[in-house]
């Protein structure tokens, strides 16, 4: 008796799923149906990084608006490492005992993944990977592991195009006259994937456009304005006005420069043109009022947008196509120029 009734249960409960799944259309519209809560978690290498922190905001607002979109709940927790690759080990780790359905990790190191790759393996949760990329050979230990960010060549390229152009269209970019660009550059962090490509392709970039260059100096700022301030004064220090150009890996260094040319006073006619790299609300800023030349739109609501869908797809388990994944594991967002003839479009984004 008991028995029966039991596998009277057991064969209702097929049927009704049976019906579940014709009236669903599809047993992935099924589960999403079925689905209350999602859990994101997000670790920032540094969240005061002004690119990472923008970043960061676009996508907790595309959460909230897909969270009106579907109904499904999506609750995100954020923890700041602080430039602490075990900080951040850790913080993984305790996403993880919170049943988060999927890990969005902005590495310190981005030599380092192996710890979060095999913690992450172990649990059978996947990883997004975004802005600091892994070599591919990490991104290939685990099926579940992606990554989003950008073409780092191509926002060398567009700097370079842009510092060209300002050489010949800028009357008194060529402040001594001699037909050369004098430039320095602004490094961000030694062995971050977009400091080596930029300054690389951004110098290659001016040549190939048929400005002869000739590089004053270097510094290092670890994308930070206040070190790219300091870097800047010493190179004035020892270049003046001699400096035509400043190539900023991105913009909160050039900011960082401008800095320095305000706190030594330097006229204005005898700046040399600065260019940077992201198009954050301050670099749009410095575009608007004349003090940058351009910048290159690193497009931050699109990487947002696009780890925000896949976490929210790997999270319910719905299809990833359509999601613009190369590789099933890599989605990469295009760059753009920005001058002060478009600087206006991207300031309403
Ligand atoms: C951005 C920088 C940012 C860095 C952080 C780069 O893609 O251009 O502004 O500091 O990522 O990893």
């Amino acid at each position: 008796m008991k028995r029966g009734s039991g596998s009277k249960i057991i064969s209702i409960g097929v049927i009704l799923c049976l019906v579940g799944s014709i009236l669903a259309g599809c047993s992935g519209r099924m589960r999403e149906d079925e689905i209350k809560t999602i859990r994101i978690g997000v670790t920032v290498y540094d969240q005061y990084d002004t690119f990472i922190s923008q970043l960061i905001e676009d996508f907790k607002s595309f959460a909230g608006e897909k969270e009106s979109q579907t109904g499904i709940a999506i609750n995100i927790e954020i923890y700041n490492a602080a430039g602490s690759q075990s900080t951040q080990n850790g913080q993984v780790e305790a996403m993880l005992d919170d049943d988060c359905n999927v890990i969005c990790v902005n590495l310190v190191d981005r030599t380092e993944p192996t710890t979060i790759i095999d913690m992450a393996e172990k649990r059978n949760v996947p990883v997004i990977f975004f802005n600091r990329e892994l070599v591919e050979e990490d991104l290939e230990r685990w099926e579940q592991l992606y990554y989003v960010g950008a073409k780092a060549f191509e926002s060398g390229i567009m700097e370079g195009e842009i510092a060209a152009e300002a050489f010949k269209d800028l009357p008194g970019a060529d402040k001594n006259g001699d037909g050369v660009f004098q430039y320095v550059v602004l490094e961000g962090e030694a062995g971050h994937q977009d400091a080596i490509v930029r300054t690389e392709y951004s110098v290659s970039t001016i040549i190939e456009n048929g400005v002869e260059v000739e590089k004053l100096s270097y510094g290092i700022a670890n994308w930070n304005r206040a070190q790219a301030q300091t870097k800047m004064t010493q190179m004035l220090g020892e270049y003046g006005s001699q400096i035509e150009l400043v190539l900023a890996n991105n913009d909160d260094m050039a900011l960082g420069a401008i800095d320095a040319l305000k706190a030594a006073e330097l006229e204005r006619e005898k700046w040399p043109v600065v260019v940077g790299i992201d198009g954050t609300d301050v670099g749009l800023e410095a575009v608007k009022n004349g003090d940058m030349a351009g910048t290159v739109y690193n497009d931050k609501e699109g990487q947002a947008a696009a780890i925000l869908n896949l976490a929210y797809e790997l999270s319910i388990g719905g299809s990833l196509t359509g999601l613009g994944l190369e590789d099933g594991k890599y989605i990469r967002l295009p760059y753009s120029k920005i001058g002060p003839d478009d600087v206006d479009d991207y300031m309403k984004k």
